[in-house]
């Protein structure tokens, strides 16, 4: 980020811009003490949760968690990038930029070729379009959307068009305006016959444009009007279209994504068309390809949650387990809405309607647990002994990997109270699980891939090893000497709370490159949404001006406490386990084990 503007310009911009001053533009904030109050602009709320604090350029709202700097509030308010923040506030505080920055903050061709390849999909999703709604040619295939349930305000806001049943049009219309075929056929939409000459790949089909993140045209996908094969036609690859990194509806999606922090995700563009309809206008999908680690970083920086609504038969069930594993362990908070078996989300609204749609699935959409549930049943009989078994144990396993102690113990109540079993027997089996995926995270943890707790939300209690890393964190931003102290103390091992450990590791990595210590800097430094909230969080605990070395040493033993308290209990769960195989010897040597690490403490 920031390559597009020198470091220097970007300095003077956020020295010149005044966070109090920019935020009300929005917000009516009202001084109290050292800090401005004011309802939060980014979840409806009645009494004034919002926070600035001029002496640290942040906002912070203890509501619903959002903060960081001028730039991020500018992001996430008017859904723009981050050079497009720069920009505005740059014209609003009068500080000149290169011209190129200015042009360049709309459109970002790579090259000249790539360019031209989005001129040319402009040009034809217009001509599509046109084909669609004005002509006669298009006549049927209008038609065809209307029976379908497409609306004229979705056919507009889509762009959808027509292509007609010809076999050079397109070509002929390219190569008229100047275009070389040798680049028209790289961009996809000609294919070159053996002979030389050239055919339009897209021929008597519905034409749904995709759109990159700046709103340009870089591929198609075409939809057969009857049972043609294939149902959908798509653009290859190309110098523009990546299917990996794209989502359907991403661009027209992202200001409410990054406003209700969370995004529906569809396996169809239907799906998305006819959720958008129904007022799920924060809707996605993917391009008839599996969630890529690509699409899940581009979640990941603009929303919290994610809701997958997939179709309700046994390939899209499968795809969602699939999709939930991978959206949690990136550290999305998931939910899954539930259709009854058999519908899409298309088919769904058409027969049961939006409001429905809306209330009844993406509304009263289950949590991941409860989904998992409902997958481990599925082809099971449970009248039968073995098959139940093996589901308790299947659910056992999911509820040994919840990271909060109520909702283990939620879960397991509901499975003792359906299946009438001892609540005791269930804990004791799940303890033992427990300490089993312990072990086994343990070793391949690393600095940043260790799974651990999300940051909860503000207001709950906390254990003392989180409030001690925080304060650990709120010292090492203002002080670069005492964040390598830290590192130091840490002897190798790290923080408990993942995010903790990665804000560290960055703010290392911030001073390495030889910044000082600077709040607002290291926010535009840190490249990543849920990074930024903490820290502005953390910026917002009030702390004393200097700590400490007794102060220090106490934080980073409750850092590391914890840490040893985890491997007792696994040594405890051991010792039960020598003890259940009659193995006293070995049940003693770990006991003595424990006394010793107990000791440490
Ligand atoms: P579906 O077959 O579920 O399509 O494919 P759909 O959304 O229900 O579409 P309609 O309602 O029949 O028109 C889901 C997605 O998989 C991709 C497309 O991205 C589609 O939106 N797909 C499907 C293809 O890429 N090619 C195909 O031939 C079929
Ligand atoms: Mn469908």
């Amino acid at each position: 980020m920031g390559e597009r503007i020198a470091e220097e310009k970007l300095n003077e911009i956020r020295e010149a811009a005044d966070i109090v001053d920019i935020i009300s533009d929005y917000v009516q904030l009202n001084k109290q003490g050292r800090n401005y109050f004011g309802l939060c602009p980014f979840h409806g709320e009645n009494t004034p949760s919002f926070s600035v604090a001029p002496d640290k350029q942040i906002y912070h709202c203890f509501g619903c968690g959002a903060g960081g700097n001028v730039f991020s509030f500018l992001m996430d308010k008017e859904g723009l990038t981050f050079i497009e923040a720069a920009v505005k506030l740059a014209a609003r505080t009068n500080i000149e930029l290169p011209a190129e920055t200015l042009t360049e903050n709309k459109a970002k061709p790579a090259s000249r070729d790539s360019q031209q390849m989005i001129e040319a999909h402009e040009l034809l999703r217009k001509f599509y379009h046109h084909l669609l709604v004005n002509t006669k040619d298009g006549q049927h295939a209008l038609e065809y959307l209307i029976k379908r349930g497409f609306t004229i305000e979705s056919i507009e806001k889509f762009q959808i068009g027509y292509s007609l049943n010809s076999w050079d049009f397109v070509y002929k219309f390219l190569i008229k305006r100047g275009y070389s075929p040798e680049l028209v056929e790289r961009s996809g939409l000609i294919i070159k016959r053996d002979d030389g000459t050239y055919f339009d790949r897209f021929r008597e089909r519905i034409m749904f444009p995709l759109l990159d993140s700046h709103g340009n045209t870089i591929a198609f996908s075409g939809r057969a009007l009857g049972d043609d094969e294939p149902k959908y036609l798509n653009s290859p690859e190309t110098a523009i279209f990546n299917k990996s990194k794209i989502l359907y509806n991403f661009h027209l999606a992202r200001p409410s994504l990054r406003k209700l922090q969370q995004a529906v995700l569809f396996e169809g563009f239907a799906d998305v068309i006819a959720a958008d309809k129904s007022g799920v206008i924060n809707s996605i999908a993917t391009m008839g390809t599996s969630l890529t680690e690509e699409h899940i970083a581009l979640l990941r920086r603009n929303v919290q949650s994610v809701t997958i609504c997939f179709d309700s038969d046994n390939a899209g069930i499968e795809a969602a387990y699939r999709a939930a594993k991978m959206l949690a362990e990136a550290g999305l908070n998931l939910r899954v809405a539930l259709m009854p078996d058999g519908y899409d989300p298309d088919d769904y609204i058409k027969k049961y309607g939006e409001e429905k749609f809306k209330n009844d699935v993406i509304g009263a959409s289950a949590t991941l647990m409860t989904f998992k549930f409902l997958y481990y049943r599925r082809g099971k009989n449970l009248q039968n002994e073995g098959d139940r078994l093996l589901y308790i144990e299947e659910v056992l396993r999911e509820i040994s990997r919840l990271e909060k102690a109520v909702e283990k113990d939620h879960y397991l109540r509901q499975l003792a109270s359906e299946f009438s079993l001892s609540l005791d027997a269930l804990k004791q089996q799940q303890d033992e699980m427990s300490a089993a995926e312990g072990k086994k995270h343990q070793k391949g943890q690393s600095a940043l891939k260790k799974k651990a707790p999300a940051a909860r939300p503000t207001g709950q209690l906390r254990p003392a090893y989180h409030t001690a890393e925080r304060c650990l964190i709120a010292h090492m931003l203002k002080n670069s000497e005492l964040a390598y102290r830290v590192q130091d103390k840490l002897q190798g091992n790290t923080f408990n709370i993942d995010e903790h450990q990665a804000i560290i590791t960055y703010l290392i990595g911030f001073y390495e490159e030889g910044h000082a210590p600077d709040l607002s800097g290291f926010l535009n430094y840190l490249n990543d949404n849920k990074l930024k909230r903490i820290v502005a969080e953390i910026e917002m605990m009030s702390i004393n001006e200097e700590i400490s070395d007794q102060e220090l040493i106490d934080y980073i033993k409750q850092v590391l406490n914890y840490q040893k308290m985890l491997k007792i209990k696994e040594k405890e769960a051991e010792e039960r386990d020598a003890e259940r195989q009659k193995d006293f010897a070995r049940a003693a040597a770990i006991a003595t084990e424990i006394i010793q690490m107990r000791k440490s403490l």
